[in-house]
């Protein structure tokens, strides 16, 4: 185990009061604030995330379930529960890590899916620990996130920024349905642009070009949930491509040179599961397998494409082997709902080989310990770790944190608008400061 160094006190990890309350999210739905107080005196507070367009296997969260609150989406109940349950588990209790932090709230939940104490009351307290001792040891969030990952193999010089996958149009469960695909990202060569500040420079110049291309055909310049612009206007799934290939070089950029695309179908979506077909409404098609891979293997062929993330339904594993052994040397082929952040399912994949990138999201597993391990078990095995926000966001920044820590190399924190997608994007600038990067 890791020395954390200076001022290394028992009571750095030991628990002296832990406090919940019920706030908003970005979507003005509930979601849960946890604050631990340390015996050191230092506090650590963490708001979770919550998705829209959830895969079947993720953790489940706590909800009260009362038609009369939030159309049953309060969180009463789990605050209750931090508040009294886990506060009597944890007040008073020493820890020497965030595994064993973790594995206490895993062991008492004991279920597969954390359905006893909800997945969303575990990971605040996972994420207020991790900020608490960071506080108390008088770190920076991504070097308490570093020495836990890295473990004795902890080494400051390996710290790197991301490549973000920037949010520019966005259509599906998160953008009224302006389009099948959920999401369209711009993703920065860095090779081109060298550090963090300058690709988020430049994607977002690309992002105002949109806008002003939008204004100029008369199209709303309305946001969805993730911040990216979500025109009903569109005629097709098609023109959003052109819409943002124009923009690239009406900000003065060239294809490929600083830009490729990155995608996500969510596909799961839109997939008819009685009749295992995907119902495109605004391509206004039925597809079966074959056909909405060819769909993409055609898209692939006439746009800059470098990623697809949920290209497929999230239970069809053999349809996800096809389409990685198609298409998985050309581009990044990322799981999402399939994998749910899912050490296990990830293994699963490898042996199926049906992916070669993992999306991360913390509470899709529910532990900041877990979410390590799948960071570790992506990277150990080649493929690339893809740190994500959810749809329903909060101010939180720990992701910009997680993502420096570890060995993740992309994040994909949203449009560069909307204020809980912003502070994800300020972070990481800030750190890169810190870094001297
Ligand atoms: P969600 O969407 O947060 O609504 O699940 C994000 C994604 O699909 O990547
Ligand atoms: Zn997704």
């Amino acid at each position: 185990m890791y020395k954390y160094p200076n001022k290394i006190t028992t009571t750095n990890m030991k628990i002296k009061n832990i406090h919940a309350r019920e706030i908003l999210d970005s979507n003005g739905y509930p979601t849960i604030s946890t604050e631990i107080e340390v015996w050191s005196g230092e506090k650590g507070k963490a708001e979770v995330p919550s998705g829209a367009s959830t895969g079947k296997t993720e953790v489940v969260e706590m909800r009260d379930q009362d038609p009369a609150r939030y159309k049953g989406r309060g969180v009463l109940n789990a605050v209750e529960t931090i508040n009294t349950k886990l506060k009597d588990l944890l007040v008073d209790k020493e820890f020497t890590s965030q595994r064993e932090f973790d594995q206490m709230l895993i062991d008492a939940d004991g279920t597969e899916f954390k359905e006893k104490l909800g997945g969303n009351t575990i990971l605040s307290c996972s994420m207020a620990f991790a900020r608490a001792v960071t506080n108390a040891f008088g770190l920076e969030l991504y070097e308490y996130l570093a020495m836990t990952y890295w473990d004795k193999e902890y080494d400051n010089k390996n710290f790197k920024l991301p490549t973000p996958q920037i949010l520019v149009m966005e259509g599906a469960k998160h953008g009224n349905w302006a389009t099948d695909i959920q999401e369209y990202m711009l993703v920065p060569n860095m090779e081109t642009f060298e550090t963090f500040s300058e690709a988020l420079r430049a994607s977002t110049e690309v992002f105002h070009s949109i806008h002003e291309i939008l204004d100029s055909k008369q199209y709303s310049v309305g946001l969805g949930l993730e911040g990216g612009y979500a025109p009903k206007e569109l005629t097709s799934n098609e023109e959003a491509f052109e819409i943002i290939l124009e923009a690239i070089k009406k900000a003065g950029f060239e294809i490929n040179t600083h830009f490729t695309l990155a995608l996500d179908l969510a596909s799961s979506e839109f997939f008819n599961e009685e009749k295992g077909v995907y119902h495109l409404k605004r391509g206004d098609k039925i597809l079966s397998r074959e056909e909405i891979i060819n769909l993409q293997e055609e898209w692939i062929s006439k746009y800059p494409i470098s990623s697809i993330e949920d290209p497929l339904n999230e239970d069809d594993w053999e349809g996800w082997s096809l389409y990685t052994q198609k298409l998985g040397k050309k581009i990044m082929v990322v799981g999402d709902d399939l994998i749910t952040t899912n050490t296990k399912r990830i293994k699963k994949a490898l042996e199926n080989k049906s992916i070669n990138s993992v999306l991360v999201k913390l509470n899709q597993i529910g532990t900041v310990s877990e979410t390590l391990d799948a960071i570790r078990t992506t990277v150990e095995n080649n493929l690339k770790a893809v740190v994500s926000h959810r749809s329903g966001e909060t101010n939180d920044d720990f992701i910009a944190d997680l993502v420096v820590a570890t060995p993740a190399q992309y994040c994909k924190f949203g449009a560069p608008s909307r204020g809980e997608r912003i502070v994800k994007y300020n972070r990481l600038l800030d750190i890169e400061q810190r870094l001297g990067l």
